[in-house]
This record gives structure tokens, sequence and C-alpha cells, in this order.
């Protein structure tokens, strides 16, 4: 088993947008990005990348760029690849479910050979890799979005079958619960390849 699996990165809140940083380890199966947050009221568009570097001139690929538009009446999210300076063709999703204005939570899970994505807890997109997944190492958070955490998660190394989103549950800052001694029923119980924060 690569150790990078379980490498550990803490959580960024409230990053200042335009965002950028790196992804310890780079990006590989079992690796989850949840991000919280809020599209602004007077949203056009923001962008979610996952890049491979951080260089703008000339820019670094972006294996997976994912792109919320909100000036149509139909709210879309527009998926791409940027190889070599050129766009891929772009793969349009409608039946986005956030408005301007709307919080989010948004979970990104890293298969072998697609990236699958919900949206408050609702499956909303798959997205097949044009670029290998072990290339991407920085997260870029662009465009018309605020912020309140990014977390990095792996799912269980050792657990080779994973299909489902495995339940993950941002961390909630300045939230009383957290203060020690703490105490607090596991709903479901603890079981292989469950996760608990
Ligand atoms: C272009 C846009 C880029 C990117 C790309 C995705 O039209 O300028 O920012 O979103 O589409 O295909």
């Amino acid at each position: 088993m690569d150790p990078m699996s379980l490498l550990l990165q803490p959580p960024v809140f409230y990053p200042v947008v335009p965002y950028a940083c790196t992804i310890f380890g780079g990006l590989q199966y079992g690796r989850m990005i949840l991000i919280q947050g809020r599209v602004t009221s007077d949203a056009v568009r923001f962008q979610i990348d996952f890049q491979c570097g951080c260089s703008t001139r000339p820019r670094s690929d972006i294996a997976i760029h994912f792109n919320p538009r909100f000036s149509s009446s139909d709210a879309h999210v527009i998926c791409n690849t940027l190889c070599r300076d050129k766009w891929l063709d772009e793969q349009k999703f409608s039946g986005f479910p956030l408005r301007r204005g709307n919080s989010f939570v948004l979970l990104f899970l890293f298969l072998a050979d697609k990236v699958k994505v919900s949206i408050s807890g609702q499956h909303f997109l798959d997205f097949s890799y044009r670029l290998p997944l072990r290339d991407v190492d920085t997260l870029g958070i662009y465009g018309d979005v605020s912020v309140k955490e990014v977390s990095f998660l792996s799912t269980n190394p050792y657990h080779a079958e994973m299909t489902e989103y495995p339940l993950c549950q941002p961390l909630k800052p300045g939230n009383s619960d957290l203060t020690l001694p703490l105490s607090r029923p596991l709903p479901m119980g603890l079981s292989e390849g469950s996760l608990s924060r």
C-alpha cells in the first residue's frame, strides 16, 4: 500500500478566493476533498480546479475543471480538462441544484478512473479523467464563491471495494459541541470502511 494514502492534511478555514494550495502527496484513488461554502449573491461563475502544478504562464494543466455557471436561467456545471493550454471537449451537466446565494457542501471523491461529485449529500456528476490523477497536486478555487472550509479526507486505504460516498461531515469551527471532554454516540456504530472525525 502507498504510505501517501495515510498522509493527513489539516483543513483550511475561510480561505480568501482566489485561492490555490498544494494537495499533500497529490491526488490519488480514495482521496476526498470537501468544500463548504456559499455562492455569492451576484454570481456569474466559479470554478474548482484540480491542477497539475500552479504555474500561471504557461498555465498548468487542469485535470478536472469544475465550473458552475449561473448567468442563464438553467444553472449548470461545465467540466473540462486544460491540456497544454488548450481546453478539451467540455461536458455540460444541467439541473445544478445551487442558485446565487445558496450555501453548499461539495464533495469530490476520487476513484481510479473518475471523480464523483456530490452536492449537499446528493450525487450530482461523474467525470472521467483525461489526465492521470497522480499528476494533480494543486487545488485552485476561483470566481464568485466564498469558502468556509476545505477538508482533505481519505477513505479507508485498506478497503479496496469502494463505490458509494463514505459518510463524512465538515468540522464546524467554533461549535461548542467540540469542547472537551466530548462524548457522543456513533449513530451507525463502527464497521470496516467507516470514517470517524
Ligand atoms: C471556456 C472558459 C474557461 C473554461 C472553459 C471550459 O469558455 O473561458 O474559463 O471554463 O470554457 O471548457
